[in-house]
Parts: C-alpha cells; sequence; structure tokens
C-alpha cells in the first residue's frame, strides 16, 4: 500500500498532477481543498460569516465525501471562504479522521492539499510540494477563468492569490509548507505533461 501525499500552492498544478497520478498508479484521490471548500460554502449557504468559529465547526462536523461534486465548490467565493475556515483549529480536527480514513485504504491512496505531508499523513511513502511563482499562478487561474467565460481582472486574481497564499501559510495551526522530506517540484516553467514525468520518476525512484 503507498500513500502520495501530496501539497502546493493554489494554481501550482498539484490537482492536476494529483488526478493524472491517481490514474496512473490506479489509486483512489481525495483533493482534500474540497472538504475545506464544503465547510466553506455550507457556512455561506445557511447566511453565515466563514470567520464565525460555531457557524464552521457545526458545518466541518457535518460534511463527507458525498457531498464534494458539487460544482458550487468551485467558485472563488467558495475558495475565499474555505481558506477563513480553514484557520480554526476545531475545524481542521473535525475533517481529520474523514481525510486519515481515505489514506489508510489497503491499496494506498492519492490525497492533496496544504497540510498532507506535514499533519494528514506524515508517514507517507511519497511527499510532494508542488509551487510556481505567484504570477505564473495568477495567469493560469485567469486564464482558466477566461475559458470558462467568466468576467476576470488579473489584478485582482493575482491580488486574492496572495491573501490566499498568505493566509494559508501564516495560520497557526498547520500551515501551508513543504514537510523537510518533501520533493520539491517548481512548475513555473512547466507544462502538466513535465510535472507529470518528474513526479512519476520520483515516485518510481522511491518505490521501486
Ligand atoms: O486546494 P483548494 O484551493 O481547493 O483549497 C481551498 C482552501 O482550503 C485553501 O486555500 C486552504 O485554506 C484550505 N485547505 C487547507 N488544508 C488542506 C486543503 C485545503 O487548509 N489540506
Amino acid at each position: 500500500m503507498s500513500i502520495i501525499a501530496i501539497d502546493g500552492t493554489l494554481a501550482s498544478g498539484k490537482g492536476t498532477l494529483a488526478k493524472k497520478l491517481a490514474a496512473h498508479f490506479d489509486l483512489p484521490h481525495l483533493d482534500t481543498g474540497k472538504l475545506y471548500r464544503a465547510v466553506g460554502y455550507a457556512v455561506l449557504q445557511s447566511g453565515e460569516n466563514p470567520e464565525d468559529e460555531n457557524a464552521a465547526i457545526a458545518a466541518a462536523k457535518a460534511v463527507d465525501l458525498s457531498s464534494l461534486a458539487d460544482p458550487a465548490l468551485l467558485q472563488d467565493e467558495v475558495a475565499n471562504a474555505a481558506s477563513k475556515v480553514a484557520v480554526i483549529p476545531a475545524v481542521r480536527a473535525a475533517l481529520f479522521d474523514t481525510q486519515q480514513n481515505f489514506a489508510a485504504q489497503s491499496g494506498g491512496a492519492v490525497l492533496d492539499g496544504r497540510d498532507i505531508g506535514t499533519v494528514i499523513c506524515p508517514h507517507a511513502d511519497v511527499k510532494l510540494f508542488i509551487d510556481a511563482l505567484p504570477e505564473e499562478r495568477a495567469k493560469r487561474r485567469y486564464d482558466e477563468l477566461i475559458r470558462l467565460g467568466k468576467m476576470a481582472n488579473y489584478d485582482l486574481v493575482f491580488k486574492q492569490l496572495v491573501e490566499r497564499d498568505h493566509r494559508d501559510s501564516t495560520r497557526k495551526t498547520a500551515p501551508l509548507l513543504p514537510a523537510t522530506d518533501a520533493h520539491i517540484i517548481d512548475t513555473t516553467d512547466l507544462s502538466p505533461d513535465e510535472v507529470l514525468s518528474r513526479a512519476i520518476n520520483i515516485i518510481n525512484s522511491i518505490l521501486l
């Protein structure tokens, strides 16, 4: 059984990589950001503020894996709410078992997020940390919004990305940071296929 833990900054390519690795190695995949998004979305839907601890904790206790396919979770407003609820330690605690149980499946698993290699699966067989320059990540997110036919402003996308990075990496509980034994891939100048082949080389060199 192999656990592949993938952490990284937003729009770094970690989600795409995680999906492709799961397909390549035939492993189940959990995008743990969706759990935090589901909590943020539930809080917004009930008209509460994502910074309201009681509302966020109640929503985190009610979240399960069946609610993660909702396309509403992809909205930027929900992502920002997710990063606000993610600061609350009791929210993180309420989501802990779901993530650990997913990782403990007998055949192994791929999980991606912000604290997989550091907190959720500190004993993962392989840890990858995916990053890219903020300007490149903002450009990717902007291009994606345009592709989806949404209104987008690069400066605003850049500002929100820097704010979310800052909130994720400076929070006290489980901040975004590479595990000491993580393999770092900078995707700034790499295509998704180049990122995938680098990751497969790293994983094969560890597991084979
Ligand atoms: O990865 P994604 O952009 O969907 O994550 C949304 C937010 O959820 C992140 O900005 C982060 O605040 C939070 N998150 C987290 N820990 C994880 C996954 C996501 O704190 N393992």
